[in-house]
């Protein structure tokens, strides 16, 4: 495994043909890395399973640069579905649509559904482009993390998470640190009303402002799984325990204007939801490399990313 610091064209482009030839390539996106794979080579996605310890049949969501694409991966999208994607894509938004022969089971975990994505980071973008450049369809590629572990937001995270499990040829692109820093919006496209199924930065209210339509509220096709739907999810080693003070020696999360208790080591001060959502997987991670066995959270109130950050830490705190 290779981490490349500087990603310069022929970066791109060396990364696009080691996708080509079945590697893996870890990237940045703007909610978080992803793991890479050429979406229509089994063996490729196969290793993307093993690298994660994934159980196989979790579906993976396919990255592709442009809306033109869809067609080559969905059938029957609803028009809603086209104003989501003109309005967020490229964004922090998935749509789960009914998928056609292209899209096989190694990919979707044998669903007749398809999770699709155009990520909005330049790194992310000029690599599917230019994957697509060399005849592929699209980069299956789900959060660069062990499974059940924090989503990685750096490319030293990615690092340590997977360095051990990928392989010589395989590549991780570093951009810096991820503008969003929690995991896309994901909303099932394949029944007439749309359901958000993982709250992300496009929350229900933009939804439902672009589409024009109320969200159905629950989940009606009880074929779809959301593996970040699991109950324990995101979670870092230490315990999570949200909405109470932490004691001496214990970690402390909260937005800067709460002061940190007497004694506990404070993680991170996140001056908005923004910043909130853009360091809070560090943060936890900072509090396993100094060995923490509980981290404390304080929760951000309001809507938008703040309700995707609460789904994420009520996740991590179940988690143990
Ligand atoms: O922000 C993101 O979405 C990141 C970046 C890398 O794009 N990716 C990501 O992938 O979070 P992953 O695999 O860690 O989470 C994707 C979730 C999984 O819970 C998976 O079960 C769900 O999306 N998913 C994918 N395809 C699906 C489908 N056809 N139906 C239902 N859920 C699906
Ligand atoms: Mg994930």
């Amino acid at each position: 495994m290779e981490i490349i610091n500087t990603v310069t064209q022929g970066v791109i482009e060396k990364a696009a043909k080691a996708l080509r030839d079945g590697h893996l390539v870890a990237f940045p996106t703007e909610t978080v890395y992803g793991l890479g794979a050429d979406a229509t080579n089994k063996k490729a996605v196969r290793k993307i399973y093993s690298v994660k310890g994934r159980p196989k049949y979790h579906p993976l969501i396919v990255h592709i640069s442009s809306i033109n694409i869809v067609d080559k991966w969905a059938v029957d999208i609803p028009d809603y579905a086209f104003k989501l994607a003109q309005t967020f894509w490229p964004g922090p938004m998935t749509l789960i649509l009914r998928k056609n022969q292209v899209a096989k089971d190694f990919v979707t975990g044998g669903q007749n559904t398809i999770g699709l994505r155009i990520p909005d980071n330049q790194i992310a973008l000029k690599l599917l482009e230019e994957f697509e450049k060399l005849g592929g369809s699209g980069v299956a590629a789900p959060s660069a993390n062990r499974f059940g572990a924090i989503s990685p937001t750096t490319a030293p995270s990615v690092a340590e998470e997977l360095e051990k499990f990928m392989e010589k040829e395989d590549l991780i692109l570093d951009g810096g640190q991820c503008l969003i820093g929690v995991e896309s919006s994901i909303i099932n496209c394949t029944q007439e009303n749309p359901a958000l199924l993982r709250p992300g930065a496009i929350d229900e209210e933009k939804i439902q402002e672009v589409t024009g339509i109320k969200l159905s509220s629950t989940q009606s096709n009880e074929e779809i799984r959301v593996s970040g739907s699991f109950k324990s999810h995101y979670a870092p080693k230490a315990r999570v325990v949200l909405g109470k003070d932490a004691k001496l020696g214990e970690g402390f999360i909260a937005l800067s204007h709460i002061p940190t208790p007497t004694g506990a080591i404070r993680l991170a001060s996140p001056r908005s939801v923004d910043e909130y959502a853009s360091t809070l997987y560090e943060a936890l991670r900072s509090g396993d490399q100094i060995g923490l066995s509980k981290i404390c959270v304080w929760e951000p109130t309001g809507n938008g990313l703040a309700i995707a950050i609460r789904d994420r830490l009520a996740k991590a705190a179940s988690g143990n």
